[in-house]
């Protein structure tokens, strides 16, 4: 496995929650980091491909015990800063709820909100707690609750999705993308690729290794570094869309070759 990604500084920051308004900062940090090629190892254990994703938050994913459980503890430390209504101060339902976090998996929205929150003090509170809060949050939004509470090893493969449908990611989604590194003139394309991953950090996944593939292309943009020894590779690419759904291509930060070959 080969990696692209810079050596000697620190690795590029991905935004928790990256947003249009992050991506000219993410673009600089990109732009001056300096860029190594690192020869990894070759991935032996090849894990079998995940299984697909196939729950959503409208499956009745928390209780509503746990979402009471979890009122007054949001409201000692939560509520000086959020809402959970959709509007006011960083409100935590609504747009803005839909528009941060559709079509991440709900293991990492558990795990942003255990590692960041409260701002600056993440994991101070038991982790069944984050549980807890993050049901009441699913609640606010609207989403039904179930029989089985929400903990992340009950969330695994459980994605969220807005009631009518996943739609387009948002521009400035950190994304990893799987598929095949071909040249377009002077550019660099991802081609074959199968829907895309929305990621809360960059970094490739071993099962994209036997994933299938797809139909969609994407330009990478801001490439600093030298692709050409990947040229026909099949390709884990991370980096932020540019356009809502990638129509403007990926800020490429961060490329791992699966394997030399393609499709
Ligand atoms: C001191 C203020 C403060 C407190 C207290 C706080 N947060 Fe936050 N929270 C923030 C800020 C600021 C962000 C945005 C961080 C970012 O974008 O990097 C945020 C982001 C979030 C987000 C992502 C949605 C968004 O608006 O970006 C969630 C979910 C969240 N907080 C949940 C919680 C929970 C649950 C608690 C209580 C355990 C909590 N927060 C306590 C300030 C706070």
């Amino acid at each position: 496995m080969h990696e692209v990604h810079g050596t000697d500084r620190p690795p590029v920051r991905q935004p928790a929650r990256p947003s249009r308004s992050r991506l000219g900062r993410a673009c600089l940090l990109l732009a001056t980091a300096s860029f190594a090629v690192v020869a990894g190892h070759a991935l032996t254990h090849a894990q079998a491909p995940a299984a697909p994703a196939e729950r959503t938050v409208w499956d009745g994913v928390y209780t509503d015990a746990q979402a009471d459980r979890a009122t007054g503890v949001f409201g000692q430390r939560c509520a000086t800063c959020h809402t959970l209504d959709a509007t006011g101060a960083r409100p935590l339902s609504g747009a803005k709820f839909w528009e941060g976090y559709t079509q991440l998996s709900v293991v990492d929205f558990i795990d942003y909100v255990r590692t960041a929150m409260p701002n600056g003090n993440g994991n101070s509170l038991p982790e069944a707690t984050y549980n807890d809060l993050v049901a009441l949050i699913f609640r606010a939004n609207g989403l039904p609750s179930g029989s089985t509470e929400l903990s992340p090893a009950a969330a695994t493969n459980v994605q969220i999705v807005p009631k009518d449908g996943p739609g387009l990611l948002p521009g400035g989604s950190l994304v990893r993308v799987v598929g095949c590194l071909v040249r377009n003139g002077t550019e660099w394309v991802v081609s074959n690729v199968p829907p895309l991953v929305r990621v809360r950090r960059g970094g490739s996944d071993p099962a994209d290794v036997t994933r299938p593939l797809g139909d969609q292309a994407y330009a990478l943009r801001f490439v600093i570094t030298r692709l050409d020894r990947y040229e026909g590779h099949r390709v884990s690419v991370n980096g932020l869309l540019i356009g809502d759904g990638g129509s403007g291509g990926i800020n490429l930060s961060g490329l791992t070759s699966l394997a030399p070959t393609c499709p």
